[in-house]
């Protein structure tokens, strides 16, 4: 057995409509994928509908599922709504929502201009919120139940220079997923999140790490099990929260980052910079004292 391999059992997703939003690449590609190895339809919606069209086949192919594709920039609420019904008039009902489309990039923050700042913000929090509001509207007009997974980050807690906006936006996203963990569960609906770490990406790495910088920055070198994350570890945790498997996991972020953030975060953790010789010197001279 291997973090590399799929981990629920076969038909764990069986008869779940899925709606992900940034679905035609990168982390929603691979956890979609995923929920349609376990017997999940799929909805994948995001801005270029070309990619989502390529990606739709793709998936359709290797797995032979059911994927529609539709075109939505979730800051339009207009967009927003039309996607919903059309997935809900394609589907019959979509019974979870994975929000993970977002929009991030690196700069000092005095460097943003108002309309940098605000797109960011636009797409994590507004876009999500607008996604959560039609569905969980939806949802509780039509005494169905449902099941949020909001894709959040370390730094929604922890706060993180040069991705001010974005931190800004998770932020508001993890508050979103803990108020309505509470506030919707008398009506069948969970809210739950994930924070990863570093998990290399083509969206995420060339605009966060772009050029040289990854080299520089090596993110393995950061975090404490020594290496970046597997999508299919990623995509585990994805279809348990998705899955009734969880039913009683509501309000909860789950972290999977090798232990990165509390890297930074403990008071002596670079103390790891200190070689045997001096802790066997340290020892020494601890045991002729006492
Ligand atoms: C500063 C920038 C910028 C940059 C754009 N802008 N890129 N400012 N540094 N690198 C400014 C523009 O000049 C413009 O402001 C404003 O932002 C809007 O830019 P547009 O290109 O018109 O926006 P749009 O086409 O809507 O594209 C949105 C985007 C883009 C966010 C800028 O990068 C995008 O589409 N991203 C989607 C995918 C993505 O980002 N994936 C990564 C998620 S990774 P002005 O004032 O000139 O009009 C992630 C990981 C987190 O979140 C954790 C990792 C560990
Ligand atoms: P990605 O491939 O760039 O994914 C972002 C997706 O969002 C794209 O599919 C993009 O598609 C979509 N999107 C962007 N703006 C949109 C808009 N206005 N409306 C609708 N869809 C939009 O990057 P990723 O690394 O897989 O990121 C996925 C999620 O994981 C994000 O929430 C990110 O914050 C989170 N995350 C990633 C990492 C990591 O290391 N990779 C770490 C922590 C958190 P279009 O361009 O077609 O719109």
């Amino acid at each position: 057995m291997s973090y590399t391999e799929g981990m629920l059992k076969e038909g764990a997703l069986k008869g779940k409509n899925i709606l992900v939003t940034g679905g035609g690449t990168g982390l929603g590609k691979s956890m979609g994928l995923y929920f349609l190895k376990l017997g999940a339809n799929l909805v994948i919606t995001s801005r270029k509908l070309e990619v989502l069209q390529e990606t739709a086949q793709e998936m359709e192919k290797e797995t032979g599922g059911k994927v529609l594709a539709l075109a939505c920039d979730v800051r339009e609420i207009d967009q927003v709504e039309k996607m919903w019904k059309d997935a809900v008039d394609h589907f019959g009902q979509i019974h979870a929502v994975l929000n993970n489309a977002a929009g991030n990039f690196i700069s000092p923050t005095e460097r943003l201009s108002t309309n940098a700042f605000n797109t960011v913000l636009d797409i994590v929090l507004k876009g999500t919120s607008q996604v959560t509001l039609t569905a969980g509207k939806h949802w509780i007009k039509e005494k169905q139940k449902g099941t949020f997974l909001n894709i959040v980050t370390t730094y929604a807690w922890t706060g993180s220079g040069y991705v001010v906006p974005s931190a800004a936006a998770k932020a508001g996203v993890l508050a979103m997923t803990r108020s309505l963990a509470v506030e919707w569960a008398k009506y069948n609906i969970r809210s739950n999140a994930i924070a990863p770490g570093p998990f290399p990406t083509e969206g995420a790495w060339s605009r966060l790490l772009p050029g040289d910088l990854v080299k520089k920055f090596d993110p393995a070198k950061k975090v404490p099990v020594g290496r970046v994350g597997e999508h299919q570890e990623l995509a585990n945790l994805a279809a348990y929260l998705m899955s009734d498997f969880s039913a009683y996991v509501n309000g909860e972020v789950i972290t999977i980052d090798g232990g990165e953030w509390l890297q930074g975060a403990g008071e002596f953790n670079n103390l790891d910079q200190i070689p045997q010789e001096l802790w066997d010197m340290m020892e020494a001279s601890r045991g002729k004292k006492g």
